[in-house]
């Protein structure tokens, strides 16, 4: 980690004003930056790629709103917003977790499985070369940061329509040299592997056992979202807090008698786009 003194210069690699990037108005700690890379909707949202939803009308002003009130809930956690600039050519840019793996060491950019949203890592890589040395997966392997879950010094990957095992070992070859271990998992019915399960504190797992076996994550205890809510298992842990969807509610309830700090933000525009709540933002300690 950097002590802000010594942070790089943040060098505005996408055409964003500075003026456009508040400082958290709660930051407490003034010595580690904890920074939420996002990017502004993209006006073609609607064409965005769907495997699982029907296509519905989406109000981008909504999604546009509902965006700046996310950002605004990963500023009360404590990040410091950088927010890139929108891309029209590409419906899904929104959704920058899948462009990179962002760990202590290094960041690995993505080659993301849907063709459409390869050319997304362009504009990601120089944005996170400020903080990170940069790897990259090479064709023919495919990887999406939403298969990624990190479990402390083991990477977990959805076996999914977006990840194939070139670039599960790939993954593997490049993290090795930092400790980290690389394990596929099995998923069914769901986009990405971080779609069926996240981490909510040290030992505790939320997960929709539908999509993913509580039994892949050894050491971990499972919570089960409410079976009425299937897309609940994507919450975004930021310290102590967890980012969840208002669409959610049952399992906020569970969460919270779980003795879990839950914000709800309201994403039912991204949600049409199969988008959830670690989709939208890269968060790492600069
Ligand atoms: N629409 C999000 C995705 O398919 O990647």
């Amino acid at each position: 980690m950097l002590h802000a003194a010594r942070l790089p210069a943040w060098r505005w690699p996408c055409g964003v004003a500075p003026g456009t990037l508040p400082a958290s108005p709660t930051r407490k700690d003034t010595t580690i930056a904890r920074i939420a890379i996002t990017r502004a909707v993209s006006p073609a949202l609607a064409h965005c790629e769907l495997s699982h939803l029907p296509r519905t009308p989406i109000d981008l002003d909504l999604a546009r709103r509902q965006h700046a009130a996310y950002e605004q809930a990963l500023r009360d956690v404590g990040c410091e917003v950088r927010q890139l600039a929108e891309q029209p050519a590409q419906p899904d840019s929104v959704f920058v977790e899948d462009t990179a793996i962002v760990l202590d060491e290094v960041a690995v950019i993505t080659r993301p499985g849907a063709v459409s949203r390869r050319g997304e890592v362009d504009s990601i890589a120089p944005a996170l070369a400020a903080f990170r040395e940069l790897l990259r997966i090479e064709a023919p392997a495919t990887l999406d940061g939403g298969d990624v879950l990190r479990l402390d010094r083991v990477l977990h990957v959805g076996a999914s329509a977006r990840s194939n095992a070139d670039g599960v070992a790939q993954l593997a070859r490049l993290v090795a040299p930092f400790g980290y271990a690389v394990e596929a998992v099995p998923i069914r019915g769901c986009l990405h592997l971080k779609s069926a399960v996240t981490r909510i504190d040290a030992d505790r797992l939320l997960l929709n056992p539908d999509w993913v076996d509580a039994g892949a994550f050894p050491g971990f205890h499972g919570i089960a979202i409410d079976p009425a809510e299937p897309n609940a298992a994507n919450a975004l842990r930021i310290g102590g807090a967890l980012i969840h969807p208002a669409s959610c509610p049952r399992t906020h309830d569970i969460l919270r008698r779980a003795g879990l700090d839950v914000r709800s933000v309201q994403m039912s525009e991204t949600e049409k786009a199969e988008g959830g709540v670690t989709c939208c933002s890269l968060v790492f300690d600069a």
